[in-house]
């Protein structure tokens, strides 16, 4: 209802080539340009700050953003045993929510602020967080109201560094909408977000005993949280590796049939046949490859150009990369921001390296200043199954194909493992069907970029390596963190 309904309410949009908009951003933003944020354990309301760690920007490492206090294996104890599911009616909880998603959009300064100097999100990408955080808390509340199930008790949710505000807020708000008591681990890289946006869901009416955050490292924290049987569901975003281990640990630890909803990683890649609308197809590769600087689990890895118009197509593409802007995700005019730590800078570059080396690097930029940045780079190979792992920056490898290598190519994506997203640009329909049929992925998109699926409208998750589903943002994600009575065998 909340979303297809009469009631339906969008995220507030912004105008992002219109003066008085991006004045208004700005004057909201400024008082947040040089402060010092914090994030500190809340472990049923009672704020313990220990150690203290500086956070500093990634596109300025002089900038500190603000402190983190990790919480320590006794705190998750601690906030295990202040947990409380929160027992208020349904149509309580969607109200709070909604009451939340309100204070998310009048704090849209603070917010855009700490997602750029803490996580390194351009303006766009920092609209887009905020946009989807909201969405995800009015969807939820929505899908409260009609939600017949009583909660599982205690979930972790344990969120990637890449959608600090909007992956957070959409695991915790769908583990509340349910009625649950949620223990929070945000990445290490973004805690501050984290703190800030509990925040508010507090001053919304959440209770302090549903709602507990425990910033910290996954060694430390997320792995106490996945191995403690007072845990009733775990839902996690991050890579597959990690998946695995918390799987592990919850078959060693917690009683059978506890659920993992788990959203990993993904090899995805698009198909660009001899049809498409040129113009249309860079313009959706740029948005998939270098947005977000290919920081996103959606994110075009690997394009197969027909062959036939390969040579003209790839110098439009490589002209166009020419003309993206590397900058502080302040600006305005910021095309891709920073990576988001100098161990991913060092590794991307020595595998670009390594393929430069080999004479396989089509196109690559330069880099500014200290922060830690990677430019867009173009590699050639064979094909998808020339990548060994998800390479999560700025690096797109391009293959070729023949008119009659399709299936070829379909099956190459397939054995990957992966099923995330794909992207396909072709006006041939039969072409379209042909290829959506026989695809194992997620989200498919047509004539299109591959990322930044709509809450709601797109909802969003993989197959295979790529994830467990349901997905989120859909009308079955809710039901995963309920107990569901089993339906009654029939005589
Ligand atoms: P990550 O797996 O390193 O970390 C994710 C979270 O898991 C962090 O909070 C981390 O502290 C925690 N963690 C690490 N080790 C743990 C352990 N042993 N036990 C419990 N928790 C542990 O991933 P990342 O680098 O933060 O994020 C990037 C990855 O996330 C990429 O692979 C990307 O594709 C994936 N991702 C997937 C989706 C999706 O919806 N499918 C969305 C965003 C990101
Ligand atoms: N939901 C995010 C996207 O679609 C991950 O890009």
């Amino acid at each position: 209802p909340a979303l297809f309904g009469p009631d339906r309410r969008n995220s507030r949009g912004w105008e992002l080539t219109h003066g008085p908009d991006l004045a208004e951003i700005e004057a909201a933003r400024a008082p947040h340009r040089a402060a010092r944020f914090e994030a500190v354990p809340l472990i049923a309301g009672t704020a313990l700050p220990d150690e203290v760690l500086e956070l500093r920007n990634p596109a300025d490492p002089r900038d500190v953003v603000g402190t983190v206090s990790p919480a320590s294996a006794a705190d998750v104890d601690r906030a295990l045993a202040a947990a409380r599911p929160w027992d208020a009616d349904p149509a309580t909880r969607a109200e709070v929510l909604r009451r939340a998603a309100d204070l998310y959009e009048d704090h849209f300064g603070a917010i855009f602020a700490i997602v750029a100097r803490e996580a390194g999100k351009s303006l766009p990408d920092a609209v887009g967080e905020l946009r989807e955080a909201v969405d995800f808390l009015r969807y939820y509340a929505g899908q409260a109201e009609t939600l017949d199930a009583p909660p599982r008790g205690v979930f972790a949710c344990i969120s990637p560094w890449n959608f600090p505000l909007a992956i957070f807020t959409g695991q915790v708000s769908a583990a509340l909408a349910a009625g649950n008591a949620v223990l929070a681990k945000p990445a290490e890289q973004t805690p501050l977000i984290a703190h800030y946006a509990v925040g508010l869901l507090h001053e919304a009416g959440v209770p302090r005993d549903a709602l507990q955050l425990l910033p910290g490292d996954g060694a430390t924290v997320g792995a106490a949280l996945t191995a403690d049987p007072r845990v009733n569901g775990v839902a996690f975003t991050g890579s597959t590796e990690t998946a695995r281990i918390i799987a592990r640990s919850m078959a060693e630890n917690m009683a059978p049939g506890t659920p993992l909803i788990a959203e990993t990683g993904g090899l995805n890649a698009m198909i660009v046949d001899s049809t498409a609308l040129p113009e249309q197809a860079v313009r959706d590769i740029l948005a998939s490859s270098f947005q977000s600087a290919g920081q996103r689990c959606s994110a075009l890895r690997c394009l197969y150009v027909q062959e036939d118009i390969a040579d003209g197509f790839l110098k439009m593409l490589t002209g166009a990369m020419a003309e993206l802007r590397l900058g502080d995700p302040w600006d305005f005019s910021t095309d891709v921001g920073p990576l988001i730590e100098a161990a991913a800078k060092e590794d991307f570059a020595a595998y670009i390296a390594k393929a430069r080396a080999e004479g396989r690097v089509i196109w690559e930029g330069d880099v500014p200043g200290a922060g830690h940045f990677l430019s867009p780079t173009l590699i050639r190979v064979p094909g998808i199954a020339a990548l060994e792992r998800e390479i999560f920056g700025p690096v797109l490898h391009v293959a070729t194909f023949a008119a009659d290598e399709i299936d070829a190519v379909i099956g190459a994506i397939n054995a990957t493992g992966y099923g995330l997203t794909f992207g396909l640009h072709s006006r041939i329909d039969d072409r379209v069907q042909h290829v959506a049929d026989r695809l194992a992925v997620g989200n498919l998109y047509v004539n299109r970029n591959q990322i930044g699926a709509i809450v709601g409208s797109q909802p969003f998750g993989g197959e295979g390596l790529s994830g467990t589903g349901p997905k989120a943002g859909g009308p079955h994600y809710l039901a995963r963190f309920t107990a569901r009575p089993a339906p009654a065998l029939a005589d």
